[in-house]
């Protein structure tokens, strides 16, 4: 028998190994546009939720991870909930998103600051290629679940995105998900 199984109508992993991380509010600080609107929700409302199975040591070449992530429904202010998004530290690292359950956007921006996004519905498969910062949200309102596989070498790095955010944001505008350029991109 294989150590872990997908449950595939949930996408939800279970067996030896597999280890879980969540984000509150509270630890999303200066990840949504309107950071007062944050602070005044309550901290402990749990935004996504990972799970993930590594096999091999992190940083290590060759290996595959396997992930499943969930965001719940919300919004901050009329920004939707999402991930924090991140590039890979070794930068040229691809990755496979695929869409389970609920409707959402991966948001998806190039070193220059470029950002577009492929709308994820259940079925959807997107391959993200190197050098391509990636983040969900969730434009629906059930919870947005899917599933990733990157390769073990390609490491995280928050530390740009935390510094210059995306080029464009996700907002609810007149009831529609839309896309809006950063001003600071505008000019
Ligand atoms: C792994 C990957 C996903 C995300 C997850 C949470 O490379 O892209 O498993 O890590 O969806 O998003 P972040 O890591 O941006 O908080
Ligand atoms: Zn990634």
């Amino acid at each position: 028998m294989p150590t872990i199984q997908l449950e595939i109508t949930s996408g939800k992993l279970a067996g030896e190994g597999v280890i879980t991380a969540q984000k509150k509010l509270s630890q999303l600080e200066n990840v949504f546009q309107d950071e007062a609107t944050r602070k005044s929700m309550d901290q402990d409302q749990l935004i996504y939720e990972v799970q993930a199975y590594m096999p091999v040591e992190e940083g290590k070449e060759g290996g595959l991870y396997f992930g499943n992530s969930t965001i719940f429904p919300g919004k901050v202010n009329n920004e939707y909930f999402m991930t924090r998004g991140h590039f890979h530290t070794k930068l040229d690292t691809a990755e496979y998103y695929w869409c389970i359950q609920g409707k959402g956007a991966l948001i998806l921006m190039d070193e220059e600051g470029k950002t577009w996004l492929e709308e994820m519905t259940p079925g959807s498969v997107h391959y993200i290629p190197g050098k391509i910062a990636h983040r969900v949200a969730n434009t629906g309102d059930e919870k947005l679940v899917f599933n990733a596989c990157w390769p073990s070498e390609a490491g995280h790095d928050y530390a740009t995105i935390e510094k210059d955010g995306f080029g464009a944001r996700l907002m609810e505008v007149d009831g529609k998900p839309q896309l809006v350029q950063n001003k600071k991109e505008m000019v």
